[in-house]
């Protein structure tokens, strides 16, 4: 398995399922981090150190810092599509394997991005928080008013897999889809989405929804700030699943509290697990706690996949799904 025949050294930094120390204790010995708190930035350090391996979450910063003293590190293997929790360029340096896990989880996360749109659109949070206090009384023709989902537009910014698969969601639902990304799509991937590329400001002020899902980096950094919001619909709901950070959080609750656009669905936020105090008081926007992967069948799908990477990459084989395959052979 390495170089000296001996099981690998290796760090699970945070607690996983049963069936998945199972499969790496018949190969690995393993210091198992059993809990759901992440570890600080100083015991991840140390916990690497004499690691020929890690399985980390995407809340585990792994930086130049972290890496510095882990000598016999081959591999860090992420359980999340998400890698902006890693410094490519540190890991590249040492020659370190990152890996991810995309794919498993394109079709849930695009669900999600769905729920949250269809729940701000017709403001189901609000109208269950108003029934369950008891205020319901009568039907009335005014009551709770949503935005229409169906044959409105779609703006996606971001159109990797899981935004392809929301685009294709918007079809079935009669949506006229945009989309805004680094750069247009093939003609065919277009052609399968039914989408039109835009520029980010006809994006904006032309979407009834819009959908965020482009990776989080020091460019996408408050990509949608006072200006962006500022050039929405008043009728427009904006839907956050990629991450935090994205959105500036202070300038959205701003917006949301003048009812500059209709509503807002968020997965994600700065500082997760930290909210901004002025999001649980709004009534126009629906939050969860960054699920957007969460089905029984994708998380064992993404904790399998990250498990098969490690061990590949402990044997000297190449992982099925690389962030740095350009150090692969060097
Ligand atoms: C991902 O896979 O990137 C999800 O956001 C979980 O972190």
């Amino acid at each position: 398995m390495n170089s000296s025949n001996t099981r690998p050294k290796i760090l699970v930094a945070r607690r996983i399922f049963p069936e998945g120390i199972e499969r790496l204790e018949a190969i690995c010995d393993i210091d198992y981090v059993d809990q759901i708190e992440p570890l600080t930035k100083v015991e991840l350090a140390q916990r690497l150190i004499g690691k020929d391996g890690a399985l980390v979450t995407g809340s585990e910063r792994i930086d130049a810092d972290t890496i510095k003293d882990a000598k016999a590190l081959k591999i860090i293997s992420n359980i999340a599509v998400g890698f902006n929790n890693f410094d490519v360029e540190a890991l590249n340096q040492r020659g370190i394997i990152g890996t991810n896990t995309p794919d498993v989880l394109t079709d849930t996360t695009a669900d999600m991005g769905f729920a949250l749109l269809m729940a701000i659109s017709r403001r189901l949070s609000e109208a269950e928080r108003w029934l369950r206090d008891g205020q319901w009384h009568h039907w009335e023709m005014g009551r709770m008013l949503g935005v229409d989902i169906h044959h409105s537009t779609l703006g996606i910014m971001g159109m990797g897999r899981i935004g392809q698969a929301i685009a294709k969601r918007g079809l079935a639902f009669g949506m006229n889809v945009i989309y805004y990304n680094r750069k247009p799509l093939s003609k065919d991937l277009e052609q399968a989405c039914q989408a039109t590329y835009v520029d980010k400001e006809t994006l904006l002020k032309n979407a009834d929804h819009v959908m965020l899902v482009m990776p989080y980096s020091a460019d996408s950094h408050h990509f949608i700030g006072a200006k962006e919001l500022a050039m929405m619909k008043s009728t427009a709901t904006l839907v956050n699943i990629a991450r935090g950070g994205i959105v500036d959080d202070n300038a959205l609750v701003e917006a949301l509290q003048r009812n500059q656009i209709f509503g807002a669905g968020l997965d994600v936020y700065e500082g997760e697990p930290k909210l901004h105090p002025g999001l649980l008081d709004l009534p126009n926007v629906v939050l969860a706690p960054h699920i957007g992967s969460a089905t029984e069948k994708t998380r064992y799908s993404m904790m399998n996949l990250a498990i098969d990477n490690l061990l590949a990459g402990l044997a000297g084989q190449k992982p099925k799904t690389m962030i740095n395959p350009e150090i692969w052979g060097k």
